[in-house]
């Protein structure tokens, strides 16, 4: 069949390559891509957003599906516009509709959905614009650090973490005030919890679930996590703390519960779940959840399953996902992102890359990569790759990545030397 896929970063770039290894998939189309994809598929200049010229193109190339990557098209309704369009509702989008991507787009739904629910998730309050003297007090008193997140999508910048009362108070009255736009109309105030984070990604039917194996990303930009929060700087996969006792408590308090939570509620909820978790001795509790794979998670998770992909997204369309049972490669997975210096603040862009040739025993997925003038490959973003690799341990799979990384070259290559030190 042909595939048009969504995005233009490095998890649709390792999307892409999953998809492309699929006997089921004739034409990958990639919307807009990035010059890793191009060398999978065919790049097709649109923004994922603009649902007309997504429907045009779908109807010109005989698209039969269409699987999204990022949160924004899913938020502002592309499942729900294609399923209401007369000549493409027949088409597939692997994702879940506009309802059920509120679970991302608003931290205020997500909570109180927890609560509802019994999902065990940090204590909260929310506030907004017409409290914002009651949030301001509220703060003030909490205990520190303390959790502040935009309730919309505030490209990844939407949560903060506040060390004293008054950090915490001056944050607050820029989100309430329009820092983020209106995103930041209402605040979730969150406990800070202690602990050491983990992503578990399901894909689901609405009826059945895959657990998608386990991984652990790393957000600081700084070694030792320090520094300031970025879209993630690596990635493992599975993270040795992932026991079966840990994972049986994540399926019974977290999966299940907001699963069963969604049907109650009536929200059809079809395609990748994310649940991004803090285990807390030895309790996992959830931070956020996504509507959409991780990135670079994605990087760590698709070279680890061996299943037929597209035969996966087509039992989530036709409801049939209860007749599938996940093949795990038993290897470890690790990714180190190669950035750009200044990220996640500014940097510059434009300089040549080289080195990738030499590459080996890897898989490199770009994202923040384009072309010069001479049609040479040129950074183009913060994140502009990132390098996965196997290994049959820990050690051996980051020893792989580093290898590599050290492979390529850029003016301005900036990455994070200790990649799951922590874990090993
Ligand atoms: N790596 C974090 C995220 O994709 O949200």
């Amino acid at each position: 069949m042909n595939i048009l896929l969504l995005g233009s970063g490095g998890r649709e770039h390792a999307l892409a390559w999953k998809i492309a290894q699929s006997p089921d998939c004739s034409q990958l189309y990639i919307a807009p891509g990035n010059p890793g994809t191009a060398e999978l598929g065919t790049n097709v200049p649109i923004k994922p957003t603009d649902f007309e010229a997504l429907k045009s193109f779908c109807l010109s190339n005989q698209i039969q599906m269409v699987v999204v990557g990022p949160e924004d098209p899913l938020v502002h309704g592309v499942v729900d516009f294609f399923e209401q369009d007369a000549a493409v509702k027949h088409i597939p989008v692997i994702g879940p509709n506009k309802i059920a991507a509120q679970m991302e787009g608003s931290k205020t739904f997500a909570k109180a959905f927890m609560l509802r629910n019994n999902v065990q998730t940090p204590a909260y309050r929310e506030f907004n614009q017409s409290n914002t003297d009651e949030a301001i007090n509220y703060v003030k008193q909490h205990s520190m650090p303390v959790v502040l997140k935009a309730d919309g999508l505030a490209a990844g910048k939407g949560v903060v973490i506040s060390n004293t009362p008054e950090e915490a108070a001056h944050e607050l009255q820029l989100m309430l005030s329009g820092k983020f736009g209106d995103a930041g109309n209402k605040v979730v105030i969150e406990q800070f919890l202690h602990g050491i984070e983990l992503t578990v990604i399901v894909l689901t039917d609405g009826n059945s679930y895959i657990i998608l194996p386990p991984s652990k990303d790393y957000k600081r930009i700084g070694d030792g996590d320090t520094g300031l929060n970025t879209g993630g700087m690596g990635a493992v996969s599975p993270p040795p703390f992932a026991t079966d006792d840990f994972m049986q408590k994540v399926k019974s308090k977290i999966i299940e519960p907001t699963l069963d939570g969604l049907k109650k509620e009536n929200i059809l909820y079809k395609g990748f779940l994310y649940f991004g978790l803090f285990n807390c001795n030895n309790e996992p509790y959830v931070i956020e959840y996504n509507a959409r794979m991780g990135d670079p998670e994605t990087q760590v998770i698709m070279p680890r399953i061996k299943n037929n992909i597209v035969e996966l997204f087509t039992a989530v369309a036709t409801g049939t996902l209860n007749t599938k049972t996940l093949i795990t490669d038993e290897r470890v997975c690790t990714t180190v992102i190669l950035a750009s210096h200044g990220y996640p603040e500014t940097f510059e862009k434009g300089f040549p890359i080289t080195g990738l040739e030499n590459t080996e025993n890897c898989m490199v997925f770009q994202a923040g990569t384009g072309y010069g003038n001479n049609g040479e490959l040129v950074t183009s973003g913060g994140r502009v790759m990132a390098v996965s690799a196997y290994g049959n341990d820990l050690a051996e799979a980051l020893r792989n990545c580093y290898i590599n990384a050290g492979r390529i070259y850029y003016d301005s290559r900036y990455f994070r030397r200790d990649i799951g030190f922590d874990v090993m």
